[in-house]
């Protein structure tokens, strides 16, 4: 396993206690298995049609510069077939395309797949069980759902099984910011403001569960070892915009 040399040091997030799945749900109140699986689609169904407004001004469109450097990090030539997993409206789509890639797209919510206007290939898709055969995409980016997953752990294997020996993937994911200042604008924006105005243009509940979805984020030494576990290598953890977003990028193991 490579580790970034951004990073090399332990972050907050690798510091913090290992709990289990479960644990870190039942702290925050939040819901597991089928019952969070259908919390997650219906809000997702709820939010789609103006999810796009609020991503902009939450982030204050610094999430499409995000979703860019994602892209750009799975460094793949042109023409490579890349899974977009979780691919909502299509914002990475619109990026890989652009890129001389070759996306498609999978999502959970048919709500977040009707607002999807990309023309690109899509799917109603589980991550938990692709309708991909093995070994058959160059690449797969997945932006801002690890934490909607029900169980990461299948959700990584499901990423080794997919990729090709020598593909890549790009993890996209909120973060918290390490600088003390940063990190106290970025909590009362992220926990308070945020949710106001997602309840003024959007769904009350949906935004206030945001926040609160950070606490399904398994602890960042715990999700390499899911990706290894699943035949990556490679990892690499970037903080980006100061720690307000995580890249998360690996490589396949194996032959090409
Ligand atoms: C925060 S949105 C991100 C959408 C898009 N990737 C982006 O960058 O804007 C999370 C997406 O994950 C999808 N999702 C959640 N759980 C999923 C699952 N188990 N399988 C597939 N997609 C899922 C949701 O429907 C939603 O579209």
């Amino acid at each position: 396993m490579t580790i970034d040399p951004v990073t090399t040091h332990a972050t907050a997030a690798e510091n913090r206690k290992p709990l289990d799945i479960a644990a870190r749900a039942a702290e925050a109140d939040l819901p597991t298995g089928t019952e969070k699986t259908a919390l997650v689609q219906s809000m997702f169904d709820a939010i789609a049609p103006r999810y796009d407004l609020v991503n902009r001004l939450m982030t204050f469109g610094l999430d499409i510069r995000w979703r860019k450097q994602s892209v750009d990090a799975l460094a793949l030539p042109v023409g490579s077939l890349v899974l977009d997993l979780a691919c909502g409206t299509g914002d990475f789509l619109r990026i890989l395309r652009s890129e001389g890639l070759r996306p498609i797209g999978m999502d959970l919510s048919w709500g977040m797949l009707a607002a999807n206007q990309t023309g690109e290939p899509l799917a109603q898709a589980d991550v938990s069980a692709l309708p991909v055969a093995d070994a058959s995409v160059d690449g797969l980016t997945c932006g801002y759902a690890l934490r909607n997953f029900t169980d990461l752990q299948t959700a990584c294997g499901e990423l080794g099984r997919v990729v090709r020996p020598g593909g890549r993937i790009s993890l996209l994911e909120v973060a918290e910011p390490e600088h003390a200042l940063l990190l106290i604008g970025h909590r009362t924006w992220f926990r308070h403001i945020v949710p106001v105005i997602g309840g003024l243009l959007s769904d009350s509940a949906a935004y206030q569960y945001l926040p609160k979805s950070t606490a399904y984020l398994p602890p960042t030494a715990e999700l390499r070892a899911m990706l290894q576990d699943a035949g990556f290598s490679a990892i690499n953890r970037r903080a980006l915009s100061g720690g307000l977003s995580q890249l998360i990028t690996a490589t396949r193991v194996g032959r090409s």
